[in-house]
């Protein structure tokens, strides 16, 4: 391996095992999902290494470890993605960007998802989600509801977002060439003909030629506050941070929004469906909500009255998103390169309960702290910190209750609940994401119904995000 042990360090290295040479242990990680993590946190710890995508990785769990990476972004860690995300976003990308760039990107873009221009947003992704459940409750066949929700979300970043005014068959060639994209974007870096690298990398090249031609030909509005798209937003703020974006710039960032919100927003709204059907209790609870605020009439929702103040204040449709996002992190954690030497404890948090499955592993190693050494690639973890964190009681149940004002189990600590992340890289989509889901969810409780086509929930995997084996089988009926 190119980075090893820091001998001027007195800690031990993190225990884990580093799989075969060149692929390391990625074939373990891709087949075993979620598995994969879990198993080697009870066998080595909350800190272990292993060997992924091409390169050593440094796994780190628990709210107390993660918080050390998370604030000391420039000191003690910088954002290093894998290489083949890294070349498939480009160079001018967030992602990629570190410093005064990054800093400097991210004002520019932080108006994009600003209170006054997701008010703008809002009627179009009301439209992409009504637009989705009518097709889905006129199919007379159950929808795969991941892939269908993945379609949902490319439709809402490139309506809502970009703006394209694009015909069906070029949204159908930008969304097959997107999940071609997608489908390589975390790959071994090996470019040789038929490798997925090799595949991402076109797959690449010919979204930045369809979005330059649509950039082009799209009328830009930079007049004032009555945008249209987050596109707009973007140019406007440049302007006005004195800035201004090359096409190259453009494209990528483009690209990455799409890649920010596709995934994520699929998963989540999967995972959404999912819960409700679980948890019939919770949907109802939903619906006396909206009813008490006036907003369900016999069934029927008052379309008019949605405006992004009043979804801000209906407190338990913002418990039940943000307990699906504690159970279902759709992100499992970032990619960051340890830039000097460091210490971290095996414990995570130091609050790992008694009898969490990690309890041997804590106990036995719990005096330990191990080194990160300057060099390693180190990912932060969000699912397994939920997982297990002591904060949350019964940490397997879906209970929204849990973020009620009177209860908000969150309360503890900032880094126990992190599924947009922390610090300086936290998700500038956020906003943007919850509205999005929150508006899926009063359009579920409110205008449809819809069941379980299977007859159990299929097991859940991780990679690339979080979502069921089967996809989520479930048939829409629609009104009743
Ligand atoms: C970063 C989660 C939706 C844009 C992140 C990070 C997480 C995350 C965990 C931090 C990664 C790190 O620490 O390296 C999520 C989840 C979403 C979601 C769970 C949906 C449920 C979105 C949407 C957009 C977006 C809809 C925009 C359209 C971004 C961007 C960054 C980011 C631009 C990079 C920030 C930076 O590097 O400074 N997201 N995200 N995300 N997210 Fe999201």
């Amino acid at each position: 391996w190119t980075a090893t042990r820091d001998k001027s360090c007195k800690l031990p290295m993190p225990k884990g095992s580093m799989g075969f040479p060149i692929i390391g242990e990625t074939c373990h990680w891709l087949f075993q999902g979620a598995g994969f993590h879990a198993s080697r946190r009870q066998k080595y710890g909350n800190v272990f290494k292993t060997h992924l995508l091409g390169r050593p990785l440094i796994r780190v769990t628990g709210a107390e470890n993660v918080r050390k990476v998370l604030m000391g972004e420039h000191t003690l860690v910088s954002v290093e993605w894998p290489q083949s995300t890294s070349t498939l976003l480009g160079p001018n990308s967030l992602a990629n960007s570190i410093g005064d760039i990054h800093r400097k990107r991210r004002k520019i873009f932080a108006k994009v998802f600003s209170h006054e221009a997701l008010e703008s947003y809002l009627p179009k992704i009301q439209q992409v989600i009504q637009e989705t459940l009518r097709v889905w409750s006129s199919d007379p066949e159950p929808i795969n509801v991941y892939r269908e929700s993945q379609r949902m979300s490319f439709h809402m970043a490139i309506r809502v977002l970009i703006g394209f005014r694009i015909s069906d068959e070029e949204m159908r060639f930008l969304f097959c060439t997107f999940l071609e994209f997608m489908d390589n974007v975390f790959s071994l870096p090996i470019d040789l003909p038929f490798s997925g690298y090799r595949k991402g990398i076109r797959a690449r090249d010919a979204l930045q030629k369809a979005i330059e031609k649509a950039i082009r030909e799209k009328p830009l509005c930079t007049q004032g506050k009555d945008y249209t798209d987050a596109l707009d937003v973007l140019l406007e703020s440049a302007a006005e941070n004195s800035s201004e974006l090359s096409m190259q710039e453009l494209k990528e960032s483009t690209i990455e929004l799409i890649f920010a919100a596709f995934a994520t927003t699929a998963s989540a709204s999967t995972s959404l469906v999912m819960q409700l059907l679980r948890h019939p209790a919770v949907l109802e609870k939903l619906r006396e909500e909206l009813r008490a605020r006036g907003l369900l009439h016999d069934g029927c929702l008052c379309q008019g009255e949605l405006r992004l103040d009043t979804i801000c204040t209906l407190k338990y449709l913002d418990c039940v998103i943000k307990e699906v996002l504690r159970l279902y992190a759709p992100v499992s954690g970032g990619y960051r390169v340890a830039m000097q030497t460091f210490e971290l404890d095996v414990s995570g948090a130091g609050v790992m309960p008694a009898s969490s499955s990690n309890a041997y592993a804590y106990r036995r190693s719990r005096a330990e702290g191990v080194q990160i050494p300057k060099g390693w690639s180190v990912m932060y973890s969000i699912r397994d910190t939920h997982d297990t964190s002591a904060v949350f009681k019964d940490v397997e149940a879906f209970d929204p209750d849990r973020f009620s004002p009177e209860r908000s189990e969150d309360r503890e600590g900032r880094f126990h609940y992190l599924p947009f992340g922390g610090g300086v890289r936290s998700c500038l989509g956020k906003q943007l994401a919850m509205l999005f889901l929150k508006l899926l969810a009063v359009e579920l409780a409110g205008g449809s119904r819809f069941e379980l086509a299977t007859r159990t929930f299929a097991r859940m995997v991780s990679v690339p995000v979080v979502h069921p084996t089967d996809g989520l089988r479930v048939k829409f009926f629609g009104l009743d």
